[in-house]
């Protein structure tokens, strides 16, 4: 089968901008097919750091990018990350979905508002309108690509949807009044440099599965932040496991073979909500993982929250993705931690132990991690399976026996060749 996805096992910045480049070889397309600019994958290679937040990683090596229908869209952003690898060298063809539906100034003013308004009961969202663009998508509001094209369309809807935004902005108490005019300007000077790439990439892709091309899908976050299947509320507004790869490229079940998971050797998550295997990042392992692991956001800047491995929340995203294959990064990150902790089952309240992640929020934030340990590895070798210690592939045989999924490859440190492929 043609298509390759890369999704993320746990809450995101699991290193799949990292796998993404180097699965990219053989692919025609890389495609990213849900989430926004709150997504920051970092690619490491010949000692140049890239970290992408709408363009697809496979860029990087001269692939050919997609921005799926699934996709929220800054149109402002994406121009600016276009030109920046642009100056820097890389040369790339690229496709955007006109089905994707655009990010605008009103959506990130709403996100900032609607979380000032939630107070301690806020979601740590990135800010960037992710979650009030795709409220627009599912309530039939929404402004896509495609109306780039179209400026009388664009200029309605414009109005309809700033004239709304405005009166949701004053009820959440913000001061901000947005100008649909103002934003329209904004755009047309931005829509001579889009125009070239908008098109119909549901079409492009069933082409390319036709030819039998290798395509090569790119998901950004992780399954716990998924609307449906995270730790909702505290979660992200689209569809970051199994569904979003078919729906937000168009492409259909039966063409998606290997589905890579992504799972880094512990546990990191930014924002709000629960985490049952957190550390302190204040003293020991916990900030050992923060400091040594640089766990600092890709896209905020803010610190992440770091933990041991959580083998529960890899397994909920391997039964939820069909995961045939894990690339399992940072495990040079956890050389000389000396013990090594990996949770395999949660502890209820009344002492009983389950395997799966509770549906229930206040459920899932009572339970408890039980740990299995495992002796530590210092260096990791030369770069071949064979040379890692014998500890190392004692824990990553033991991610293979609990999830089922091979190990495809395993990450060393950040760039392209610090990879061990199985
Ligand atoms: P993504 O959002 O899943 O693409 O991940 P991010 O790029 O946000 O965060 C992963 C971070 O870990 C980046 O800084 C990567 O360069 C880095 N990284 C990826 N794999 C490895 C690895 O195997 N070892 C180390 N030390 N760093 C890695
Ligand atoms: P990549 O693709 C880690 C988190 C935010 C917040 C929640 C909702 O780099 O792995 P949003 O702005 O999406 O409405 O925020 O989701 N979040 C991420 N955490 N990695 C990401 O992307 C994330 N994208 C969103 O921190 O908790
Ligand atoms: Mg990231």
């Amino acid at each position: 089968m043609p298509v390759t996805a890369v999704i993320g096992t746990q809450w995101g910045d699991e290193g799949k901008g990292k796998v993404v480049d180097y699965l990219a070889e053989r692919a025609k397309f890389v495609v990213r097919f849900q989430g926004g600019n709150n997504a920051g994958h970092t690619i490491v290679v010949d000692g140049q750091t890239y970290k992408l937040h709408l363009l697809p990683s496979g860029v990087v090596s001269g692939k050919a990018g997609i921005i799926g229908n699934g996709c929220v869209v800054d149109p402002f952003v994406l121009v600016q990350e276009i030109r920046q690898l642009q100056e820097r060298g890389l040369r790339f063809d690229l496709h955007l979905s006109d089905r994707a539906h655009l990010i605008l100034p009103y959506h990130s003013a709403v996100d900032l508002a609607e979380e000032a308004a939630k107070g301690g009961a806020k979601v740590g969202t990135t800010g960037r309108g992710i979650g009030p663009c795709y409220a627009d998508k599912a309530s039939r509001a929404g402004i896509r690509a495609g109306d780039l094209l179209h400026p009388k369309r664009l200029q309605e809807k414009l109005a309809l949807n700033v004239a709304a935004k405005n009166a949701l902005l004053k009820a959440l108490g913000a001061k901000q009044v947005l100008d649909a005019k103002a934003i329209e300007e904004q755009l047309q000077a931005v829509i001579p440099a889009l125009k070239p790439y908008i098109v119909d990439t549901v079409k492009l892709l069933h082409d390319a599965v036709e030819a039998e091309e290798h395509i090569l899908l790119e998901g950004a976050q992780g399954v716990m932040l998924d609307i449906d299947h995270g730790t909702y509320p505290y979660v992200t507004s689209s569809a970051t496991a199994s569904g979003g790869m078919c729906s937000g490229s168009g492409l259909a079940p039966k063409d998606i073979g290997d589905v890579v998971g992504v799972v880094k050797a512990y546990t990191t998550r930014v924002g709000s909500g629960p985490f049952p295997t957190e550390l302190s990042l204040e003293e020991g392992v916990g900030k050992h993982m923060s400091t040594v692991g640089h766990e600092v956001g890709t896209t905020t800047g803010r610190k992440r929250r770091c933990g041991w491995l959580d083998l529960v929340v890899v397994n909920h995203a391997v039964r939820l993705c069909g995961v045939t294959h894990l690339a399992v990064t940072k495990m040079d990150v956890l050389s000389n931690v000396g013990t090594v902790k990996v949770c395999i089952a949660y502890q209820m309240p009344d002492g009983r132990k389950i395997t799966h992640v509770p549906s229930d929020p206040d459920e899932f934030a009572a339970v408890k991690p039980v740990y299995q340990e495992f002796d530590g590895w210092g260096d990791l070798g030369d770069g071949s399976w064979e040379s890692m210690p014998k500890e190392a592939r004692e824990f990553l045989q033991f991610m293979r026996e609990k999830t089922g999924a091979q190990i495809k490859l395993v990450g060393i440190g950040p760039a392209r060749d610090q990879t061990v492929l199985r």
